[in-house]
Parts: structure tokens; sequence; C-alpha cells
């Protein structure tokens, strides 16, 4: 149950919105002349405005009020210290331990942690100089020039997402690819360009108990054995929490990568799930990654909550989700590398945060995380954005934009800073067509805009952090486990048995009508 501080906290931040109801941003901004310095931060090197939103102090004082009174500041301290915060599977969550650059000790069941996460930061650098260097071969002698990530969910996009942000900065000499889904159509048509003699797989899962992965592991493995006989061995590394598993599905001791089992999947790419993007990039760019985050994670501690970016943002999406009822927002990247960014953020914000129970198993009572979508900008320019503008809905948006001009086409960028930065005007101040109806847009639609000055390992391990920050912040507020995914379970275990009747056994048990009769239909055309 809320506290009685928790619950008069609530009302007053519901007070707060029920005055600003009618408010208009354009006027906010208008009335304020330090608005803009006073909802602006840099931090990390990132520059965030946050004066684009219904937003006043007083409303930042009641979200402030409603932190302390959720305990943020508690809350906060455990996650840091490796307290059991995670507390339906009794464990903590401490991906901030993966970069945090201070020797001192973070004890987990009587051990200190750092020795473990210092050794599989230098064994992923290993691996990956010296696959890099050529000196780590596969069997036939012949240096890899392809490296086939094979893992879903946190075990892909983490990686995946810091390749591409950082594709400027990665060795031209290894091709990084990504298997996720057990379709089998990608893993079939990369199979069929790749040179066996020269990929080198990774099997990237925590549990390493995901369906997907080990059928896409197992086919690999068939085909490599097929090309290599039992020097394939040399072309597998399996990086997990659950090294028993691996040794029994045929993995050598020195072919298994661990981590600690209190990394998160969606919190993973700090950890040897990274080690794809470590080969791409090279390990003291990686570490610089981490390096961005640790001084994120530094900031979210230290940081005054009325000047804590990651903070502030965790509680206005609480605002808007909560006391606004908006059921999504949009994240819209102007850069072509930061195209994954919306889909990693989906899997940690709703994954963390897509809960309506609270720590204690309780119905909350009010809404949670909202729908987080988005893509890049430009091109939702001309897909959704109408929406956007026009839409009955209020979708608060986040824009992201590099302002670091690279030369390569001239005008470019700058046509593209520009354009987004006109979206958010516009979303902002809206238009009045006299006579015109059609052409109305309402405006007042609350957006934040973050400049990066360059997408860089450093910023980019800021910029990721930040979000795991404000999912915290936000989580913490609405009194959830963002660190569970039992939601996800169900489908697995269903998928399962239908998998063996679509194989021709007998029904476990009835089906709805529905699923039976489109079982029936799959099981005629898949030759059941
Ligand atoms: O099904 C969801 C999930 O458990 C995610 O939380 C996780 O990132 C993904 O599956 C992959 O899990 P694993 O790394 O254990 O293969």
């Amino acid at each position: 149950m809320p506290s009685a501080p928790l619950a008069t906290a609530w009302s007053r931040v519901a007070a707060e919105r029920a005055r600003l109801a009618d408010c208009r941003i354009v006027d906010l901004l208008a009335a304020d002349p330090q608005r803009v310095a006073r909802y602006s931060f840099d931090v990390a090197g990132l520059h965030a405005d946050l004066s684009k939103h219904r937003l006043d102090e007083p409303a930042r004082a009641a979200l402030l009020a409603l932190a302390d009174a959720a305990e943020l500041p508690r809350w906060r301290s455990a996650l840091f210290a490796g307290e059991a915060i995670n507390n339906s599977e009794g464990r903590p969550a401490l991906h901030t331990a993966l970069r945090d650059p201070d020797p001192a000790p973070i004890v987990v069941n009587g051990q200190d942690v750092k020795p473990t996460v210092a050794a599989m930061h230098r064994q992923i650098a290993d691996i990956a100089e010296a696959v890099r260097a050529g000196s780590r071969t596969g069997a036939t002698g012949q240096r890899f020039t392809r490296v086939v990530n094979l893992g879903i969910g946190g075990s892909y996009w983490g990686p995946a997402l810091v390749l591409e942000a950082l594709h400027g900065c990665a060795t031209p000499d290894i091709e990084v690819d990504f298997i996720s889904s057990v379709d089998p159509t990608p893993l079939q048509r990369l199979l069929a360009r790749c040179d066996p003699a020269r990929t080198l797989f990774l099997v990237s899962s925590k549990s390493f108990g995901t369906t997907e992965t080990l059928y896409n592991y197992q086919a690999a493995r068939t085909f490599m054995q097929a090309q290599l006989g039992d020097g394939a061995d040399r072309h597998f590394i399996a990086i997990t929490a659950n090294p028993d598993k691996a040794r029994g599905l045929g993995f050598a001791d020195d072919a298994i990568v661990t981590f600690p089992d209190w990394v998160g999947g969606r919190y993973s790419v700090w950890s040897a799930i990274g080690l794809p993007a470590a080969i791409g990039i090279g390990a003291a760019r990686f570490r610089e990654l981490l390096d961005g985050a640790a001084a994120m994670d530094r900031h979210f501690q230290e940081a005054p909550a009325e000047r804590n970016l990651p903070l502030l943002l965790g509680l206005l999406d609480v605002w808007y989700a909560s006391f606004w009822g908006f059921g999504s927002r949009a994240l819209l990247p102007y850069d072509q590398a930061l195209r994954l960014l919306p889909t990693y953020v989906q899997q940690l914000a709703m994954e963390s945060g897509g809960k309506g129970v609270d720590r204690d198993g309780q119905p909350v009572g009010y809404p949670t995380c909202p729908v987080v979508w988005g893509g890049n900008g430009n091109d939702g320019e001309h897909t959704f954005y109408q929406l956007l503008h026009q839409g009955p809905a209020t979708i608060p948006t986040e824009f992201l934009v590099c302002t670091q001009d690279d030369a390569g086409l001239p005008g470019h960028r700058r046509r593209l800073v520009a354009q987004c930065l006109a979206q958010a005007e516009a979303l902002l101040t809206g238009v009045e067509v006299p006579g015109n109806p059609h052409a109305r847009c309402p405006g007042n639609r609350p957006s934040t805009t973050f400049l990066l000055p360059a997408l860089t390992p450093p910023i980019l391990g800021a910029l990721l952090a930040c979000h795991e920050h404000r999912t915290f912040t936000s989580a913490m507020v609405w009194r959830i486990n963002p660190f569970d995914q039992f939601g996800v379970e169900l489908g697995k275990r269903l998928a399962s048995r239908i998998e063996q009747e679509l194989g021709g056994a007998s029904p476990h048990g009835a089906h709805d009508a529905s699923t039976s009769t489109l079982l029936a239909a799959c099981r005629l055309r898949l030759g059941g």
C-alpha cells in the first residue's frame, strides 16, 4: 500500500495537473525569460532542452516531492550499493557496477563484485583485440572477417545499437551481423554468403535457454560442422550467465564468457553481451562507452533533484502517463545511426515499466509505462507526423539530433537540424488557418530536444545510461519492480506446446476455438 506521505504527494501532483489543464506552453515560455535556462541541461556531453513541456515551477516542485515521498533517494542508493532491489527474483540489478571506475568494493552475497567485473572486461578486451588483430583465428588458421551474434532481446539490441551508432569508428575489416529471430530466412541468407573458415559465431544468451537463440545456434553449428568438422568448435563462443547450460550444449570452458546473473538482459550491453560491439569498435572505445555511462551514473547520484536530468525525465514520464493520461511517447532521432534507439528504449522502458502490480504484488490503480515508439525522425515526417500534429491524442515527443557537421555532403546536416528544430516548434505553436479547420494544428504538444555535439562512445554511453536511470526513476515512483519480466513467459510456454501440436503431437489440452482453428489451418500448410 502506498504510504500516507506518498498519497498526499500524489494528490498534490494531481492538483497541479488540474491547475495546468488549460496551460499553453508558449505562454509559459513567454512569461519567464529564464525558463529555457531553467529547464535546459548539459550533462556528460548531452544538451537537453525540457522547456517545451506542460510544466512550471510549482508542478516541478510537486513532482520532486512525489519522488521524495516514493523514497527515490533511498532506492537509488540501494541500486548502486547492490541491494537485492529486484525483489521478485531476489537479486540486485547492478549494471552500474559494470562501468564504475571506482575500485571501492560492492559486496553481493559476501563477495566483492568488482574483481569479477574487471576479469570479465579483461576477457572481453582480450577476445576483441585478438579477433581484430587476427591472432585469434579459425580452424584453418585464417583470421575472422565476419562475426555473427546469435541472440535476441537484450542479447541483441544493445550491441547492435552501439555498433550502428558508432559505425564511424568500427573496423572495416570485420563485418558484424546479428541474427535474432527464429525466422529461418535471415540465418539462411547469412549462411549462404559467409565463408565458414573466416566466420566466428557469438552465442549470446543470459539464460542460454532462449529458444530462438538455441535454434539458430544448432543450425549454425550443423552448418559449420559440415564445412569444418571438429574444427567448428573454434568458431563458437558462448556469452552467458548460465555456463552450465552452455557446457551442456558442448561448449568447452575456454569458449565460454560469463557475466553475473545480477545483470538484467536489457541492461546488459555493458557486460560480455557487448562483445560484438567491442570487436567492432575495439576495446579502448568500448571502455569509453562505459566511461560515458559512468559519468551519467555520477550525475544521477550526485546532482540535486531539480538539476538531475534522468530524474526529471523519469518524472515527466510519470506526469504525462499517470496524471495526463497520455498513452504513448515518441522517440525521434534525426540520425540514421540512432535508428535502433527507439527499439532499444522500447525494451528498456516497456519490459521494465509495463507492470500492473506494485513491488508487493498489489494492483497499482494508475497508468504506468506508456507505449514507447518512434523511428528516424526525418522519415517519420513523411509517415506518422501527421498524427503527432493533428491527431486527437497528445503524444509527448523526444527529438535527438547531432550538431557536428561532418561536412560529408554540403548543407545536409544543416537542413537535418533545421527540420528537427522546426518540428518541435510546429508541435509547440501549432497553426490557425481561418476558415479551414482541416489545416488547423492545435499545437501545445510537449517535446524534449536533445542536442548531441557528436556521436562518440562516451556520449552514446551517457545517453543510454540516462534512459536507464529515467526508467528506474519512473518505476520507483510507480512503486513497481523494473527488473523482472514475467509477462513474457506465458507466450513462450504456449508456443512450445503449439510447436509440438504443429508437428503432429495430439493436443495437450483444449485451446480456445480461434486458436484451434488457426492451428489446424497452419498444420495443413506446414504438412504437420
Ligand atoms: O523474453 C524476454 C527476454 O527474457 C528478455 O528479457 C531478454 O533480453 C531476452 O529474452 C533474451 O534472453 P536471453 O539473453 O536469456 O537469451
